[in-house]
């Protein structure tokens, strides 16, 4: 992983969780759900993958644990957050209790139908082995269970992405979809859904700030704030869009490439 995909995903978390801790467990969820989904994202892609209704929700490349303590408090859910960055996993427990698992996409540390739900957040963009994920996720996903993703596609000309991403267009993705035979219920692109409670946003800017005050000075965080700002650029301009995919996991028993 590149060095300014550490500064975000493992370095970043830490002084999240740091910054938490001053300023009340309030700004947890906001705070660690950034550069994600917001909670209308959430409440989408928890009514379509069945997220609370038993069994085992496994968030992988669930980052410092937002999504997953939201689908824990919001809707009983039992989450387990896969994650391959320590310091990601160390926030995730320091800020929310949650039980994580330092482990990758490529191989992710869960039996053969194990999960009810997956969830995999802004994930796919950062790896080339797209394919991979994908058929990892079905593997771990109960036959007949769903998956919830989010992904940035690239609208077309997307230039200078940040560091480490690589955006699939919509046609690579139904096509990286179809080939790990999974299928789509369900999409929707972020930007239609209601943005974030001012509160929310509210709290996320204080842990930004706070963050900022503390280690606005050191190199990973203008890395980080690097990374961000071209990620900004291309969702502005359209080049870049969040899109939400509810999937379904066909019913028969699968190993990986079978
Ligand atoms: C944009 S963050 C999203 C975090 C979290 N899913 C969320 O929505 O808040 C992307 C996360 O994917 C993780 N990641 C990167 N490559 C991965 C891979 N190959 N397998 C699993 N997770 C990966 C990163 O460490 C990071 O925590």
């Amino acid at each position: 992983m590149s060095t300014s995909m550490d500064a975000e995903f493992d370095v970043m978390p830490r002084w999240v969780a740091e910054a938490v801790a001053e300023l009340g467990p309030g700004h947890a969820g906001p705070a660690a759900c950034r550069g994600s989904v917001g909670p209308a994202g959430l409440r989408w892609l928890a009514d379509r993958t069945r997220v609370g209704l038993g069994g085992l929700l496994v968030d992988v490349g669930g980052g410092m644990g937002g999504p997953a303590a939201w689908a824990r408090e919001q809707r009983g859910a039992a989450p387990l957050v896969v994650e391959p960055q320590p310091g990601a996993c160390w926030a995730a427990r320091r800020m929310f209790g949650l039980p994580t698992v330092v482990g990758s996409g490529d191989a992710v540390p869960v039996g053969d139908g194990r999960a009810a739900s997956v969830w995999c957040l802004g994930v796919l963009c950062t790896t080339t082995d797209k394919l991979g994920l994908l058929c990892e996720l079905r593997r771990i996903a109960t036959p007949g269970g769903r998956l919830g993703l989010f992904v940035l596609v690239d609208r077309g000309l997307c230039d200078q992405p940040p560091a480490g991403n690589s955006f699939p267009s919509e046609f690579e993705l139904a096509a990286a979809l179809a080939t790990a035979r999974l299928e789509v219920v369900d999409s929707v692109d972020v930007a239609d859904l209601p943005a974030a409670p001012p509160d929310w946003e509210r709290r996320t800017a204080e842990t930004d700030e706070a963050v900022r005050a503390r280690h606005g000075r050191e190199p990973a965080w203008r890395r980080m704030q690097e990374q961000q700002a071209r990620l900004a650029r291309l969702l502005d301009t359209g080049q870049v869009a969040g899109r939400l995919l509810a999937v379904h996991r066909p019913g028969e028993v699968s190993r990986r490439g079978a």
